[in-house]
């Protein structure tokens, strides 16, 4: 809801309250970001101008008190007093100096579509706070976007500036949003890292200066994700204040947090000012990515519980919202490039056996694709891989009951391939110097309409073509040396490649809303909000060690819920890490997100067979809590133990996760929050069972026979025998269980029994937790 009363705009979702003003010189002054207040009077909460402060710059001579630098600000400027960082460098005729001062308003339903970038959908009370602002002499016109989503408490914002004079001007910074608070002993928390690393949950407490991440890779980047947390210096999971930000935009960003000595907090969210120049003709007009704003009073699973609504329910793809994501069989892992058709069904029968419902032919299957060193581009079918064609394979596998998707890298091509030598001037380099390769590869230039133009017919025919009903859509290297001569300026070229991205993705989806999309760059290289608007889900990570997986999807699912999160299980030692984990916990792991399998099901023993049916019946039983339950970390004490909860009400599934074993283990406790204090739950552990070879030499403690740990018997013998491991079962009213149940011990050297709980290093399990029918 919006109102505007006395000059205060007061913006109310169910919970938070946001509130401003114009002053008396007509700059947008913040009043509050917080709990839901009534609207009132807002004096109270205002900042206090009762005298001028010593080498303050005053705003006007007549009120020596006023100086921009001291008023927390909706939308500052460079040159009038304020020294904060501005969220706009704009060059005009007079250099960067703008003044921004208040012209009027309007209200208006539901949300305003982005001129040519994606913003969020809309839905059930939405409203757009639409506020225009000008510095005449500058002949710059800012309008300031606000967008209320009252049922997920989120508001977003955005700024359009407008060219209103006669000379052009060059935009170097625009940001999408400012926030100035007053700073509660704030800590930031970025989700960093790296190829295989992604998404690493990192605090730093705020101080004097300038805290910022971003991107410059052209993607918003495996390094720094676009969200970000500011969290009160007495909060933690469940309690106290927690800001969220994260940004509509998958190109290069940046979010900067600085602490002035007044004590505020100013924080600044846009697109990466690095090599950035948009030229505004007189009459033109640029638009900034849409910035995401949640407020909660329930610490960071408040947060994430706030930004995991608004994306299921403003951000995801209409036509796949409310789906359920399928459980996906993935032939990288298995096979890599060594794919043929033979090869694939040969996997496809026996992942359809296991309970797979889409197979996914990922790279190598187009012709001169068989490393990584040439053919992007040219995707027509290798007819020695596939001598029936695609189509023919979509139909095979149909008949087994599994739909079929392929993999594509539309936005690269190599420099060996037909593509490029037909084209030779359709990647992005700079005239004169070498290309730089990245994964030998180049990139195109999608500022190019011929080249959009090209790929909308090229993945539209590959669709349509072969039936398949599911792309993924990688994208395996960074922009560099990023000129082209299709924009009006060589810094606009980063920011027209993500326009002329999301136009092609659009122009191919749009008509084919059903084909599900999934994004990949690598894994987690471009996992962002814009990407969401088009993609149902992300492929998180190369990285499917499910103990790196812990870290990776412990931090991503702060800020994006889990039906978008993409989760595989694969051969362990695992192939980033050389970890041996246990089949269990790969699964446990990969629960808490988009089911999937790249595995070498050739090699699977009976046991892992059985043990993979289970798992994948199991995950569609309780698929949608899985997907679209409250998902929240719950605090174990412990860095080496990992709990997370999905779920709540009336059912919830629990993981107790272990990294690394201590030998005379704790005491494990385990709460489970969100029930009905009164109703009465069973709580069980899922049936898991574990390899005799885990237990190495021990096994002769239970064998009947003496067995060599390593020799060919218990080799055998594994394949085909397990143990009960942790049989468990609870059960207490909501309210006990919030208070923790004392789980079963854990195996502590002494021996084995069917209800100790085997977990050793990388040890985990699933606890479902079920209201039992009132007597
Ligand atoms: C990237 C992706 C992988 C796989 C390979 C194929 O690394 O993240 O999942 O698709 O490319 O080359």
């Amino acid at each position: 809801m919006i109102e505007v009363a006395a000059d205060v705009f007061f913006l109310q979702t169910a919970n938070p309250s946001y509130w401003y003003t114009h002053t008396e010189h007509g700059h947008l002054e913040h009043l509050h970001y917080g709990p839901l207040l009534p609207p009132q009077d807002p004096a109270a909460l205002a900042v206090k101008r009762t005298i001028g402060l010593g080498s303050s710059v005053v705003y006007a001579p007549d009120d020596t008190a006023y100086s921009l630098d001291a008023i927390p600000l909706e939308y500052s400027g460079i040159g009038q007093g304020d020294y904060r960082l501005s969220p706009i460098d704009a060059v005009t005729a007079f250099g960067a100096d703008t003044d921004f001062t208040y012209r009027g308003y309007r209200i208006l339903e539901g949300p305003v579509p982005g001129a040519d970038l994606p913003t969020a959908d809309d839905g059930e009370g939405v409203q757009t706070l639409e506020v225009t602002l000008a510095d005449e002499v500058a002949g710059l016109e800012l309008v300031l976007l606000y967008t209320v989503f009252p049922e997920v408490d989120v508001i977003t914002r955005r700024a359009r500036l407008r060219n209103t004079g006669d000379s052009p001007a060059e935009v170097v910074k625009l940001a999408s949003m400012q926030l100035d608070v007053p700073d509660r002993g704030f800590t930031v928390r970025s989700f960093d890292g790296d190829w295989i690393h992604e998404a690493h949950a990192h605090d730093r407490p705020l101080s004097s200066g300038v805290f910022a991440i971003g991107s410059t890779t052209g993607a918003s980047s495996n390094r720094h994700n676009p969200g970000t947390l500011l969290i009160a210096g007495d909060a933690d999971d469940d309690h106290g204040w927690v800001y969220g930000f994260n940004l509509v935009y998958s190109g290069n960003h940046t979010t900067s947090f600085e602490r002035d000595s007044l004590g505020s907090v100013r924080v600044l969210s846009g697109i990466q000012p690095q090599a950035f120049r948009w030229l505004l003709a007189p009459g033109e007009s640029f638009e900034t990515p849409e910035a995401v704003l949640a407020f909660s009073d329930a610490g960071v699973n408040g947060i994430s519980d706030r930004m995991h609504r608004f994306v299921r329910t403003h951000i995801t793809p209409r036509a796949h919202r409310e789906l359920e994501r399928p459980v996906v069989y993935n032939s990288w892992e298995a096979a890599f490039f060594d794919i043929d058709e033979k090869r694939l069904m040969g996997l496809a029968k026996q992942a359809a056996k296991l309970g797979v419902e889409l197979f996914v032919i990922d790279d190598g299957w187009f012709v001169g694709r068989d490393d990584d060193t040439a053919a992007l581009g040219d995707y027509a079918v290798d007819a020695k891989k596939f001598p029936a064609g695609l189509a023919a394979f979509v139909s095979k596998v149909a008949k087994l009951g599994m739909r079929t998707g392929i993999w594509v890298e539309p936005e690269m091509v190599s420099e060996n391939s037909e593509l490029n030598r037909a084209h030779p001037d359709w990647m992005l380099r700079v005239p004169g110097k070498d290309p730089r390769e990245g994964r030998h590869q180049q990139v195109l230039d999608l500022c190019n309409p011929a080249v959009r133009d090209h790929l909308v017919e090229q993945l539209g025919a590959l669709i349509d073509d072969n039936g398949f009903s599911y792309v993924k859509w990688d994208m395996n290297r960074h922009l560099a040396a990023a000129y082209s001569p299709h924009v009006a300026h060589p810094g606009m070229t980063a920011h027209a490649f993500m326009l002329g991205l999301y136009e092609v993705i659009d122009r191919v989806f749009g008509p084919r809303p059903e084909v599900l999309l999934e994004m990949c760059s690598s894994g987690g290289n471009r996992f962002d909000l814009g990407m969401l608007r088009y993609a149902a889900m992300i492929w998180t990570s190369d990285d499917t060690d499910p103990i790196e997986r812990l870290s990776i999807q412990g931090g991503i699912s702060q800020l994006y819920p889990l039906s978008v999160i993409s989760a595989h299980v694969s051969a362990s030692p695992h192939q980033q890490t050389l970890r041996d984990t246990p089949l269990s916990t790969r699964f446990n792991v990969a629960a808490f997100g988009c089911l999937g399998y790249e595995y070498d099901l050739d090699f699977l023993t009976a046991e892992e067979k059985r043990e993979i049916s289970e798992q994948i019946a199991f995950y569609k039983r309780h698929r949608r809590t899985f997907q679209f339950g409250r998902f929240r970390r719950t605090s174990s004490g412990r860095a080496e133990r990992v709990i997370w909860q999905v779920g709540e009400g009336d059912a919830a599934i629990v993981g107790n996760f272990q990294r690394g074993v201590r030998a005379a283990p704790e005491r494990d406790i385990l709460p489970i929050a969100g029930l009905h204090p009164d109703a009465v739950y069973a709580v069980e552990a899922k049936p898991q069972r574990i390899a005799l070879a885990r237990l190495g030499a021990l096994v002769n403690h239970v064998s009947p026979v003496k067995l060599d740990p390593t020799g060919l018997v218990m080799n055998v013998v594994s394949k085909h025998k397990s143990l009960p491991d942790g049989v468990e079962s609870y059960r207490g009213t909501g309210s006990l269980l919030a208070t923790g149940i004392r789980l079963q011990l854990q195996f502590s050297g002494t021996g084995h029994t069917d209800t100790l709980r085997m977990l050793g290093d990388f040890g985990s399990t699933l606890y479902t937790v079920v209201r039992e029918e009132n007597p």
